[in-house]
């Protein structure tokens, strides 16, 4: 990990424009006050135990209640609310009916040809029950992990909360992933079960989601899946195998619509999803019931300054954590209605999202710094057509957002009166870390702020010191928090060394690195400066560049590959690959199409290479190692500065600068 290499501060604008929220926003929220949020953050300094105590007491519904509030006896491996028993879709969904909203819209979806459907709390219910009672008649129990590669329909939601009211673990695979990608998650997860659909319509396209999952087990897959269940969505042909797999709708049509919530521990598996990391394979990240029901709603309550007439709209996909925690999770168990879509704008639809927006009245809006950036370029003219009146929230997530970018979203989509909330979390950590309060902080463009009241970050350098105001460092979180993963599925030396060990404290233990740079300036502003490590940010999606690499490395061709990103407008990043090919292969320039298309199948078209450059070796050190900073500099058209007296061959760098 190269901190100053990659990252240097003066990347950074000095920004010092500062938006508090008005007065009338203020008074209607939660927490009205800059005092009131210090006032919360300094309970959860002076008593964490009680702090996190209250808002489980008060926030999470408990079969049993919990007796231990973190018992740290094998930290890292945190446990909170031990005794605890629940169930997060009773959270998410009974007590509201219980409550008395049943009737209230749980989820408003747009599908991308423009069908659409409703769901009440309690049809929602009725819903998930036929599905988990579907489930069940196809022998899934509790523990079982269940692979969920779905597009974004309302059965992907329901889904999700069928398995959770029966203790399945979900594992959500992004519909982008290619059948490779499936595959190894399915292997990794030892998933039994798939629910799938026939496809989904994405930019007018349709994705053929059935065939990946069939290719994922005929090429590997197939000693450990044993069920496919799969929704009919867009109603193209497809294969069914008897007895392994099965309609939905057929499934469910007889099934009963209640079934009783299964009663989880507090600290049962609620669902993996995989990650990149710095290492070739992506990690499944862990999180467990309570903890993380407790740290999505909070977030949700908090940053969202949820109110019962909202419609709140977030455009992740739930194959991402941010779909999870903040699309289903949070908005449920808030009682809020979420609202769900299927497409994404498109060159036949760029007006889609603020369409949306205009026919549902939604009310806050939530979505990610790439899609920003890609409506200022095609011009405002296209929300301009739309009445967005309703909006009184906007958020951001995923990446780094520039001030620019910030400030066309306040003014033009905004109208100059919706405070911005860029909010700053990891799957890892399950929910928003920094984010400021859209009452009470007033923002900074391209800050995420502060972070939320029981989390304590700072940034520190290799040695775990702290820097001073205004220097870069690496992120750290010094205390536990609920919604923390508890491990790397199958994996916890990983956990150990990838969040724990990499930083080395000085008498201080468990403190959480987070991968991310960042600095705090002379206001407390805390300024994200992007991956310090390995992980590149595409369109707001995380890959590993060495995942990348393994990919082109599985072609016959590819002699050996090193991968790096380089800054782009709108994407954030995107992917330049250094590829030296086998011997004798001179297909040129051929080969390099083939390889994008490899990457493709291999991962998915997130991962698509922008570049490939065909070398006949890389700058190496003398010991082997690839000298990457050579390459980052040569992606982004630099000059080579730094120590470049380690090259085992100088030459290399002379012909590479020639046709970088
Ligand atoms: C980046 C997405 C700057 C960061 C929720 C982090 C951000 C990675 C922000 C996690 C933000 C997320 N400002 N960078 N507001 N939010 N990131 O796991 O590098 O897909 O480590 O979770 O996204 O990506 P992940």
């Amino acid at each position: 990990m190269t901190l100053d290499k990659k990252h240097s501060i003066n990347n950074i604008l000095e920004e010092n424009r500062l938006f508090p929220p008005s007065k009338e926003f203020s008074d209607k929220s939660n927490i009205k006050s800059f005092e009131e949020l210090q006032s919360l953050k300094k309970q959860s300094l002076e008593n964490p135990t009680k702090f996190w105590e209250s808002f489980a007491n008060s926030e999470i519904d408990w079969f049993e209640p919990f007796q231990t509030v973190l018992d740290r006896e094998n930290a890292p491996f945190f446990k909170w609310f031990k005794e605890g028993k629940l169930n997060i879709t009773y959270n998410c969904l009974d007590r509201h009916i219980k409550n008395g909203i049943g009737n209230k819209t749980a989820l408003v979806w747009e599908g991308e040809p423009g069908d659409n459907k409703k769901y009440t709390y309690q049809e929602l219910l009725k819903e998930v029950c036929k599905a988990s009672n579907a489930l069940k008649s196809l022998g899934i129990k509790k523990g079982d992990l269940v692979c969920i590669y779905m597009p974004m329909i309302p059965e992907a939601m329901v889904a999700m909360l069928a398995c959770a009211r029966i203790g399945a673990p979900h594992s959500v695979v992004f519909g982008g992933f290619s059948s490779e990608s499936l595959k190894d998650r399915l292997i990794d997860g030892n998933a039994r079960f798939v629910i799938t659909a026939d496809g989904g319509f994405r930019k007018d396209k349709v994705i053929e989601l059935k065939k990946a999952v069939d290719a994922a087990i005929e090429s590997g897959a197939n000693k450990i899946v044993e069920k496919v269940i799969v929704v009919q969505r867009t109603k193209k042909d497809i294969s069914m195998v008897n007895n392994r797999d099965f309609w939905w709708h057929e499934l469910l049509k007889d099934q009963k619509d209640w079934c009783e919530p299964e009663i989880m521990n507090s600290e049962d598996r609620l669902f993996v999803l995989y990650t990149s990391g710095s290492t070739g394979k992506p990690k499944g990240v862990v999180h467990t019931t309570a903890g993380y029901n407790l740290w999505s709603h909070l977030t949700f309550k908090w940053i969202f300054d949820i109110k019962d007439d909202d419609v709140y709209w977030c455009t992740a996909d739930v194959g991402w954590i941010t779909g999870h925690s903040y699309i289903v999770y949070g908005p449920l168990s808030n009682g809020a209605t979420t609202l769900m879509f299927e497409g994404v704008p498109r060159a036949s639809n760029l007006g889609a999202f603020w369409e949306i927006i205009q026919k549902y009245k939604v009310t806050i809006f939530y979505t990610a710094p790439t899609a920003i950036r890609s409506f200022m370029k095609s011009g405002r003219e296209i929300p301009d057509q739309y009445d967005l009146r309703s909006l009184r929230l906007l958020g951001t997530v995923g990446e780094p957002i520039n001030p620019e970018a910030w400030m066309w979203y306040r003014e033009v989509i905004g109208d100059n009166k919706c405070p911005i909330v860029d909010t700053w979390w990891q799957t890892e950590t399950g929910g928003v870390m920094i984010s400021p309060l859209p009452g009470a902080v007033a923002t900074k463009p391209g800050s995420a702020t502060f972070s939320l009241p029981g989390i304590e970050v700072e940034v520190v350098d290799k040695n775990g010191e702290k820097v001073v105001e205004n220097e870069g460092g690496y992120l750290v979180v010094k205390k536990p928090w609920p919604g923390m993963m508890r491990t790397i599925h199958e994996n916890s030396q990983r956990y150990l060394e990838s969040y724990w060990e990499y930083i080395s404290f000085k008498g201080e233990k468990n403190v959480y690195f987070a991968g991310d740079g960042a600095r705090i300036d002379n206001d407390g502003y805390i300024w994200i400066m992007g991956r310090v490590d390995d992980v590149i940010s595409v369109s707001g999606h995380r890959l590993g560049t060495m995942e990348i690499e393994s990919a082109l490395v599985s072609h016959k061709s590819v002699a050996e590959a090193a991968v790096v990103g380089r800054k782009d407008d709108l994407k954030g990043e995107a992917i330049v690959a250094f590829v030296s090919l086998e011997k004798d292969i001179n297909s040129f320039p051929e080969i390099v199409e083939e390889l994008k298309k490899h990457v493709v199948n291999e991962i998915g078209i997130i991962a698509k290479p922008e570049k490939i450059i065909i070398s006949d070796s890389l700058p190496k050190t003398r010991s082997g190692k690839i000298m990457r900073r050579i390459l980052r500099s040569l992606a982004e058209g630099e000059k080579i500065s730094g120590d470049i007296s380690t090259l085992e061959d100088s030459s290399v760098l002379e012909k590479l600068k020639e046709i970088s």
